[in-house]
């Protein structure tokens, strides 16, 4: 058995591997950290959990990580690296924050504002995209799993981009997010009255998930890659979507990338391939740890139109790091993640 803590177990994404770890096999969950809610049991913070072993949410220093071999962190970023940073070296960590994500330290300090504190842990994570990171991940003894929005961007561009089938210019990311993609914490804007019947835009053309997606799709590309991604809120709880506008090279058609994505995914067991009149939709995955993609034909023969779905909490966070867990102790990756979505 593996034991594992969860680090800001009072949030969402604790919530959601708490959920998800229950039902897995090989790990038991010995620890889980709080701040605010710190002192509180499992069911008083979370009534839907109430039919789970009942345990104290202690703050991170009162945890003694001795005979703890994995961490699940979901803090906020900055926290999280000089949490990190004092934790006992011969834990593996998965980290769902944006800390260990971007692998250039001065990208990090350009979009979030000061200098990395941690750069010898940042200097080994392995980034998580699980798909495409299988054995860098098997290996990893940091992880960093990626947002929601690079997950749902990445997994529909990446394989098109390494097989030399888009233009580098001019792609665009249209996306969505539930409200749980913002975290637990009480914040104006996310009140319902402010969310409700509404949705909007928000850090439009600065969202720091920008240097995510561009550092992914860069790296497949072999050369930069800048895209213009805009994010919106829109008022559900959980689930994202994402648009994709994209154009082929000369020469390369739409049946083109159909194999493209067909050859990377078709075996891929959280990755559901859609085309003509079946369409993605956060209803169809929510509550998994599925993706489902979708690639159709644009007006003129070379655009093209990829659209995802995936639920924030599952495949854009706890989902993935089960996923990430299960390939770094060797696992079959499915474990504890053959959740069917939740409808409606
Ligand atoms: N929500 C999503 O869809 C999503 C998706 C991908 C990645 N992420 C990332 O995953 C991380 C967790 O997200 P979340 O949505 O679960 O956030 P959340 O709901 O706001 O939960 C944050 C957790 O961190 C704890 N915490 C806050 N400040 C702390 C501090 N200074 N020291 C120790 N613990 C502290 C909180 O404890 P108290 O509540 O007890 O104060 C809570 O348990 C974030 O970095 C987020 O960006 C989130």
């Amino acid at each position: 058995m593996l034991n594992v803590a969860i680090l800001g177990a009072s949030g969402y994404t604790g919530a959601e591997l708490i959920r998800l770890l229950h039902l897995h096999p090989e790990v038991r969950i010995t620890a889980l950290s709080a701040e605010s809610q710190a002192g509180q049991t499992l069911h008083e913070t979370f009534p839907h959990l109430a039919q789970l072993p009942d345990m104290k949410l202690q703050r991170i220093e009162e945890i003694d990580f001795t005979e703890v071999g994995l961490v699940f962190c979901c803090l906020p970023h900055a926290t999280t690296q000089v949490v990190l940073a004092s934790l006992p070296a011969h834990l593996k960590i998965i980290d769902l924050s944006a800390d260990f994500r971007l692998r250039d330290p001065k990208v990090y300090e350009e979009w979030y504002g000061h200098p990395h504190h941690a750069l010898d842990l940042q200097r080994d994570a392995v980034y998580g995209l699980s798909e495409h990171a299988r054995a860098d991940v098997a290996s990893a003894r940091l992880v960093a799993n990626p947002g929601c929005y690079p997950t749902a961007s990445l997994l529909p561009l990446l394989p098109l981009i390494k097989d030399g089938l888009l233009s580098l210019e001019g792609i665009v990311i249209d996306a969505k997010s539930g409200v749980s993609g913002a975290g637990r914490s009480v914040k104006r804007n996310l009140l319902f009255t402010e969310l409700d019947e509404g949705m909007s835009a928000y850090s439009v053309g600065h969202h720091r998930h920008t240097p995510e997606i561009e550092q992914g799709l860069s790296a497949a590309a072999g050369q930069a890659v800048l895209v213009n991604f805009t994010p919106h809120l829109i008022p559900m709880k959980r689930g994202m979507i994402a648009t994709i506008y994209a154009t082929l090279v000369q020469g390369k058609t739409w049946q083109d990338a159909a194999t493209s994505l067909r050859n990377a995914y078709q075996n891929e067991p959280f990755i559901e391939l859609m085309a003509g009149q079946k369409f993605p939709s956060t209803h169809a995955v929510r509550g998994s740890n599925r993706c489902q993609i979708g690639l159709y034909r644009g007006r003129r023969p070379q655009d093209l139109i990829l659209v995802s779905a995936i639920d924030n909490l599952v495949k854009g966070a706890s989902g993935q790091a089960v996923q990430n867990m299960n390939l770094m102790y060797g696992w079959r990756e499915t474990l504890a993640l053959d959740a069917i979505p939740v409808y409606p």
